[in-house]
């Protein structure tokens, strides 16, 4: 048992984010076995299993309960409150020492270019500041990723330097942007 809070589920007009149940696994296959989310994440392989897909539930489900992140499984609002299997994710890692989270997201190939990402981020970078306080956020993109540049920037993040061979991908290194938004700079509205 845990004594946190349930993790809330967050609206945009298009999108419902909610917790990531073990049901989401396959669902979570389908997204992740597309090889430009993983070319352009960190950590996510390929290809992509069934058994990955259920220690990231599992992970982020004790992030949760330990405080230290929460990701969200991206599903459309359909008519008649209906909603659909998760098409994509969002997330964030919380550092409580500096009150900043780190946030990552991706989005399956058949829903990108509808604007979803960039709902979801900003329905995050909402409840990161106003629901849970945290003070900064941050997040970093190879240069060779400008759908996720665009993401970062219409949400409203700057550009704070060019981290040379940070990131180390199938034998190849490559420069990652960082960008971060201050609570005081975070526009609801725009
Ligand atoms: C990055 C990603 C999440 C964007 O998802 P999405 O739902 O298509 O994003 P949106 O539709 O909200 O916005 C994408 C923006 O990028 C722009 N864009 C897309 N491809 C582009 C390209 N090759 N060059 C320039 N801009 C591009 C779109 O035009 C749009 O901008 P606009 O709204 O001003 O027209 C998705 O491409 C993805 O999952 N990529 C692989 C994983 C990844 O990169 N994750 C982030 C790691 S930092």
């Amino acid at each position: 048992m845990t004594n946190r809070p349930a993790q809330p589920r967050l609206e945009t007009p298009d999108l419902l984010l909610r917790p990531y149940v073990p049901g989401d696994a396959l669902a979570v296959v389908r997204v992740c076995s597309d090889r430009t989310v993983a070319a352009f994440t960190r950590t996510i392989p390929h290809p992509y299993s069934l058994a990955d897909a259920e220690v990231f539930i599992q992970r982020v489900t004790s992030g949760w309960e330990a405080g230290t992140g929460a990701a969200f499984a991206i599903c459309e609002r359909w008519a008649g409150g209906v909603e659909s299997d998760p098409i994509g994710s969002v997330g964030v890692m919380i550092d409580a020492i500096d009150v900043r989270g780190e946030i990552g997201y991706n989005m399956a190939p058949e829903h990108r270019g509808k604007g979803y990402a960039t709902q979801a981020v900003r329905a995050l970078c909402g409840w990161c500041f106003e629901g849970i306080g945290l003070r900064k956020l941050t997040a970093h993109y190879m240069t060779h990723n400008p759908a996720s540049a665009r993401v970062l920037e219409r949400a409203g993040f700057r550009r704070e330097g060019l981290l040379r061979g940070q990131a180390f991908k199938w034998g190849v290194a490559h420069d990652l942007v960082a960008v971060g938004l201050l609570r005081e700079e975070w526009q609801p509205a725009s």
